[in-house]
């Protein structure tokens, strides 16, 4: 296993949000955890990527392990730096008065590996192709679709390999969706492994290999898409029927 949670139990406050999740992403796959608003979706990551409070949730139980070891008091810079576990998180958090170009920069400033870099920059202009026409215009006077993609390509500039994804279909008109799920496919043939946050639970389960349902801080369903897909209360809940 990849990354494995342990019961987790969280609490905003006095108030307790996630009352002892449990779920794994093995190497090489993608896994999806879907849920309704609130449900605690982006409290979880935010839970994985040491988010400090008041802004992420505090950890009362449980444990969270990366290659088997727990990364419970491993700082947030950390993970990115030492542990290669990148975050596109939930409302983008791009720099808006810098260009493309420069916030990608940025997302490179622990890294050494300088021809790596290079290859890198090429595979997300190549990738998606509308960052390369707006390198050098401020990211916050592009579209939204178009700032999802750069805060994907951001994460994908940090050199790693598990990247973990809040919800990136948001805000993206169906065409633009359907190109950021076939980025994300395309990315896992090569070899990166996925943890992605979806409310979109159709696009979620065609997409992941395997997934968890999250409601109100529990863990209610899991399995493989296709079991899920095919599971009554799933449907009746998340796929409209
Ligand atoms: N910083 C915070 N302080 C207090 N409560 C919070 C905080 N962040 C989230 N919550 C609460 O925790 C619960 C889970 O929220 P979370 O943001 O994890 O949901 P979500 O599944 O990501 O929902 P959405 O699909 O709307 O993004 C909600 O009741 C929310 O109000
Ligand atoms: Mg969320």
């Amino acid at each position: 296993m990849l990354l494995e949670i342990k019961d987790i139990h969280v609490k905003y406050g006095n108030i307790e949000a996630l009352h002892g999740i449990s779920f794994h992403v093995n190497q090489g796959e993608i896994v999806a955890l879907i849920g309704a608003n609130g449900a605690g979706k982006t409290t979880t990551l935010h839970t994985i990527t040491r988010v400090p409070p008041p802004e992420g949730p505090k950890v009362t139980k449980g444990d969270i392990l990366y290659k088997g070891k727990s990364i419970l008091p491993v700082e947030a810079h950390i993970l990115v730096r030492d542990y290669k576990i990148a975050l596109a998180p939930e409302g983008r958090h791009i720099f808006g008065n810098l260009t493309v170009e420069e916030n990608l920069i940025l997302a490179t400033y622990a890294r050494k590996d300088k021809a790596q870099i290079k290859k890198d920059y090429e595979k997300v202009y190549d990738l998606f192709p509308k960052l390369t026409e707006r390198r050098y215009q401020k990211s916050e006077t592009m579209s939204g679709g178009e700032q999802q993609m750069l805060a994907v390509g951001r994460a994908l500039m940090t050199g790693s390999n598990f990247i973990m994804l809040d919800e990136p279909s948001m805000g993206l008109a169906p065409l633009l969706m359907y190109d950021m799920f076939r980025v994300l496919k395309a990315l896992n043939e090569e070899g990166m492994t996925i943890l992605l946050i979806e409310q979109n639970a159709h696009l979620a389960l065609k997409f992941a290999h395997r997934a968890y349902v999250l409601d109100t801080g529990e863990i209610v369903a899991q399995g493989n898409s296709v079991e899920l897909m095919n599971n009554p209360d799933v449907k009746k809940a998340y796929l409209g029927g």
